[in-house]
């Protein structure tokens, strides 16, 4: 039986530089017309824990999809890769990573994991389980963005790049052309990209999947609110703010939004800004893209990557595609 090897955590993304570009984001993203927020601000520990909640909803069906998936063909996923490192971006509880590091083990590659979060703490206690429940495997954690942290990891071994969960969804064109040239750069020759994308589907669905009956997702949207009155000393006041999700028919995507139902004047104190919001005034936090397997071969390609292969859900809720550098 191999040892436990003691996991590591390599801080990209220090509280200071996070604060730096939360101040920036924010000033910038206010001050627009819409409104605009970044969603990586969602994911402080409360946020984090949401999104786990949302993941277990009866209406939030990509998680279970997409894990269906992964369960009947991890092996074969691991086997055409090659891999014996694991890279994950967004990997947040590294739940679905737990069924790729199965057929790792299984199938005798069990090397490296690389998770990378800019959720800190929910990083750190996925890496701690990981490494006692793995042993052999070297858990080597990134505090990191994926915007801007791509160029970091080290060579050594044949490593899968896994973006799961449709996350590459919440990045606009536009920023998806970004990452996939960053993406290219960090891949070597023999890398491969396991990638998760939801599809298009009936809009009564998605729209259910983004604004659940209990309020969690409603909850999770307000939840960048209270972060910016934590962090910047803001008075937004979440309670004032309604949770608005709308399928946008032309864009292929769910947009997320929160809606201030009275005028108000907010004060976000440690930037000197004041920001006033007419009654009914909308504030977009987030967008979640669908494809369609087509736009998405199209979208890898002109991005640098040849699809390898593809499986779907057995209800063609999801998909997860294997690509290689062109
Ligand atoms: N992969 C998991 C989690 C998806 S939720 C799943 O499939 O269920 C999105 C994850 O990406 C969260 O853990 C969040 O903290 C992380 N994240 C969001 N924006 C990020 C960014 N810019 N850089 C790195 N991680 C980010
Ligand atoms: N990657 C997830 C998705 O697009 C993120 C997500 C799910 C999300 N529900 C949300 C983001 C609600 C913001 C608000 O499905």
């Amino acid at each position: 039986m191999p040892n436990v090897i003691p996991p590591t955590i390599d801080i990209r993304l220090t509280p200071a530089d996070l604060r730096a570009a939360m101040e920036r984001d924010v000033r910038q993203g206010l001050m627009s017309t819409p409104k605009e927020l970044p969603p990586v601000y969602f994911y402080d520990d409360r946020g984090s824990r949401l999104f786990d909640e949302i993941t277990r909803l009866p209406e939030y069906y990509p998680t279970r999809a997409e894990r269906s998936i992964l369960d009947a063909h991890a092996i074969e996923i691991i086997t055409a890769a090659g891999a014996d490192t694991l890279v994950e971006l967004g990997a947040g509880t590294c739940e679905k990573s737990r069924v790729l590091l199965d057929a790792m083990a299984s199938t005798g590659r069990l090397g490296s994991f690389v998770p990378l979060d800019v959720s800190d703490t929910v990083l750190w206690e996925a890496a701690t389980s990981l490494a006692e429940e793995y042993p052999g495997l070297a858990v080597r954690a990134v505090v990191g963005d994926f915007h801007r942290h791509l160029d970091t990891f080290s060579d050594g071994g044949r490593r899968l790049f896994a973006f799961l969960g449709g996350t590459i969804g919440n990045l606009d064109p536009g920023q998806r052309t970004g990452f996939y040239a960053d993406l290219t750069r960090a891949m070597a020759p023999g890398d491969a990209l396991l990638l998760g994308t939801d599809l298009v589907k009936d809009r009564g669905v998605l729209v259910a999947a983004y604004d659940d009956g209990a309020g969690v997702t409603a909850e999770f949207n307000r939840n960048v609110l209270v972060v910016l009155d934590r962090e910047l000393h803001a008075n937004f006041d979440a309670t004032r703010f309604t949770h608005v999700a709308r399928w946008d028919e032309d864009e292929h995507r769910i947009e997320m939004w929160l809606r201030c139902e009275d005028a108000c004047t907010v004060t976000v104190s440690d930037l000197g800004l004041e920001i006033g919001f007419a009654a009914g005034e909308e504030m977009r936090t987030e967008i979640s893209t669908k494809f369609t397997p087509d736009t998405l071969a199209d979208e890898l390609a002109a991005g640098g990557f040849a699809v390898e292969k593809s499986w779907t859900s057995a209800q063609g809720e999801f998909q997860l595609t294997l690509a290689r550098r062109h």
